[in-house]
């Protein structure tokens, strides 16, 4: 069985004016269609002090910068290309 994957987006209110609600509902949407709601731990987490970057994720351990709707689809196919 493939091991879970954390999911992390930051919540921070520059990451939030960075659009990070629209990749959120994304994320969301993406792991319902794709029936990866129990092998994801996806989850909201505090400024990571990268805050001119933002949007900013991190998954496993790796951080994401600029995470908008327009990079979010490919990141998700990538990394968690062995769960589908
Ligand atoms: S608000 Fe997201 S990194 Fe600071």
């Amino acid at each position: 069985m493939a091991s879970r994957i954390e999911m992390q987006i930051c919540l921070g209110s520059s990451c939030f004016s960075r659009g990070n609600k629209d990749v959120v509902m994304f994320i969301r949407e993406y792991l319902r269609k794709n029936h990866l709601d129990d092998k994801i731990v996806f989850k909201g987490a505090r400024c990571m002090g990268l805050c001119s970057h933002g949007p900013n994720m991190i998954i496993n351990g790796t951080t994401f910068e600029g995470v908008t709707l327009s990079k979010i689809e490919a990141i998700l196919e990538k990394e968690l290309a062995s769960l589908i």
